[in-house]
């Protein structure tokens, strides 16, 4: 037994000596007590242990012993509809073990071991099978749960059990070798999980937020980051991705740092509605909530264990949202924990290993062909919280050189109450290129060109917003104010979506596609008609302008007609005035 003695404890840390032949990222069993911890630096044979429990009580040389395995999450049915702690302990279960308060020294499997899953084998005696593999299925909500043969293991199928009710701990299927296959495995989370290879970002993750997915688009299988302020409508965003983008699966990492935060998690994501379904979202969702009575290390671990959840079903074959909110509570449990051990520390008091850690995790996502050719999808959004809105703290930027899209929250859009409060100045997407050939076969083949020109009246926009600030209005021409009253229109019109509001809640890219029709239409036409002598005044007074704006609350079966009454629209009225 590898075993030491604590030294030296610091909080969430304890440091033990005597811990020859100590692996780093194995966990130990800490004290009397028996605490989890895991080793998270190593010198010589002294350990430097993060505990994920409550450390009072504890006392220098009382016994470390090491499990000699890495923290590790059970990969199985059962997930979905769970809610997890940062190290996948059922919050539910331990609340029926422990009450409110989280004893120490508990366990509790993430996977029940009673219930049973009606299984049906997919392979039989004499078959062989590789890692990534489908040994079987079983039911769960609304999907079929693939059993996986784990990653690693080979060989020819011995006993494999027929139709029928089992448990998790049961023997499903036994190889020739001895191996015993039940319809779990574990993995270590600090793993990625292995892969046969990795596709370009060149389908869209969409998100039916017309401001996302036009001019900041995600890929699936890519990164976003969102960072904003407090209040800034981050929470927001990341549940209305939960709820309407094309992912099949969500797992969703609440990091809150005032308790408040995560009961509002707790008590919210039940409450959310499947839109695909009808149903409680939950049903596809496994929710990993960092509680405030939980120590800062659990809450480091936990994006490792939503993000490694999250490859699981991606080998499975579907497209998993990871949802991070926020990543900056995971950044100051990492400091803290960093502080507690005396590191040196870098910028702002983070370890100088902040910008390596969350690579680490924003790294694992991508869209991907499993061992056994399925493909699948694991997309990342992390929320980033920069205290005071200052966008050059180091999570901000490390956030920033890692992710593909960057979609900044900007308190003054929220305060002025244009949701989402999105800065178009300010954000940006390097998926734009990539995904280019696929709007083009699937949404238009000039849509390209239309969102080009939509973002470009923005900018002529806030140049001459620039001007009007500094000389007044009435230093423009006609044309120009035209383009102000048209970039108005696409603020108000095209990039405000209201979050609540059934109808506008989601957008499809065909419907977004049309509105830019719309008003760009209306700009062509009513730039003829000033350049053929018509006052603008004539043209702002124009019905139609109204009926642009009003085009996100019609609903998406109605659109294509309304679109066709608003060009029409357009052509006579401006040809009345031309
Ligand atoms: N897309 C939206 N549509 C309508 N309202 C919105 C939208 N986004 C944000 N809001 C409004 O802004 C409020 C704050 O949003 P949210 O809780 O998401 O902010 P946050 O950035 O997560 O804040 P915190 O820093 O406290 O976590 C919401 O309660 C809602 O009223
Ligand atoms: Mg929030």
């Amino acid at each position: 037994m590898l075993e030491g003695v604590i030294r030296k404890i610091a909080g969430p840390a304890v440091i033990a000596k005597g811990m020859h032949g100590a692996r780093m990222f194995d966990i130990v069993k800490v004290g009397k007590e028996g605490l989890l911890g895991e080793i998270i630096r190593l010198d010589g044979d002294t350990a430097f242990v993060q505990v994920y429990e409550d450390t009072s009580g504890l006392r220098v040389g009382e016994p470390v012993v090491s499990l000699e395995m890495p923290l590790s999450v059970e990969l199985g049915p059962g997930m979905l509809n769970a809610i997890y702690d940062g190290i996948q302990r059922p919050l539910d279960k331990i609340k029926e073990v422990a009450g409110e308060f989280i004893t120490r020294g508990l366990f509790v499997p993430a996977l029940d071991r009673e219930k049973k899953w009606a299984w049906t084998p997919a392979k039989k005696p004499g078959d062989q099978v590789t890692g990534g593999d489908v040994l079987g299925t079983v039911p769960e909500f609304q999907f079929t749960h693939k059993i996986l043969v784990p990653p690693g293991v080979t060989g020819k199928i011995k006993e494999i059990k027929p139709e029928g009710e089992y448990t998790v701990e049961e023997v499903v299927a036994v190889l020739e070798d001895g191996t015993e296959l039940k319809m779990y495995h574990t993995w270590p989370v600090r793993k990625a999980r292995p892969i046969q290879k990795k596709l370009d970002p060149d389908e869209p993750f969409l998100t039916g937020m017309r401001i996302l997915d036009v001019l900041f688009p995600l890929a699936m299988g890519g990164t976003a980051a969102i960072p904003g302020p407090f209040g800034s409508g981050k929470t927001v965003t990341q549940q209305s991705l939960a709820k309407w983008s094309n992912a099949d699966i969500v797992v969703y990492i609440g990091c809150g740092e005032r308790g408040n935060e995560m009961t509002d998690v707790l008590v919210e994501f039940p409450e959310l509605v499947d839109p695909k379904t009808g149903g409680p979202l939950m049903h596809r969702t496994v929710l990993i909530a960092n509680t405030s009575n939980m120590p800062v290390a659990a809450r480091e671990a936990s994006i490792y264990v939503g993000v490694t959840i999250a490859e699981y079903f991606r080998d499975q074959g579907y497209a998993v949202a990871l949802m991070a909110d926020s990543t900056s509570r995971w950044a100051e449990a990492l400091r803290e924990i960093s502080s507690r051990l005396e590191e040196m520390p870098a910028e702002e008091g983070y370890p100088p290993y902040l910008a390596a850690r969350l690579a680490a995790f924003y790294e694992r996502a991508g869209r991907t062909i499993s061992l056994a050719e399925e493909p699948g999808a694991v997309t990342i959004v992390g929320a980033v919280s920069p205290p005071g809105g200052d966008m050059s703290e180091p999570v901000t930027q490390s956030t920033l050189r890692i992710v593909g899209a960057f979609w900044r929250l900007d308190a003054s859009l929220a305060y002025r109450r244009h949701f989402p409060a999105i800065n178009w100045n300010g954000s940006y997407s390097l998926f734009t290129p990539i995904l280019d050939p696929w709007y083009k076969s699937h949404v238009a083949e000039d849509y390209p060109e239309k969102r080009d020109a939509i973002g470009e009246l923005l900018q002529r926009e806030a140049s001459l917003q620039e001007v009007v600030q500094l000389v007044g209005p009435d230093a423009l021409q006609d044309a120009e104010r035209l383009i102000i009253e048209v970039g108005r229109l696409i603020r108000e019109g095209f990039l405000q979506q209201n979050a609540f509001d059934p109808v506008d809640a989601y957008c499809s890219l065909k419907k977004a596609y049309g509105m830019m029709t719309m008003i760009l239409e209306f700009y062509k036409a009513a730039e003829a008609a000033i350049q053929a002598g018509t006052p603008i005044e004539e043209i702002i007074g124009l019905p139609v302008i109204e009926k642009i704006a009003r085009a996100r609350y019609v609903p998406e079966d109605e659109f294509p007609a309304y679109l066709e009454e608003v060009l029409k629209e357009i052509d006579q009225a401006l040809k009345a005035t031309a």
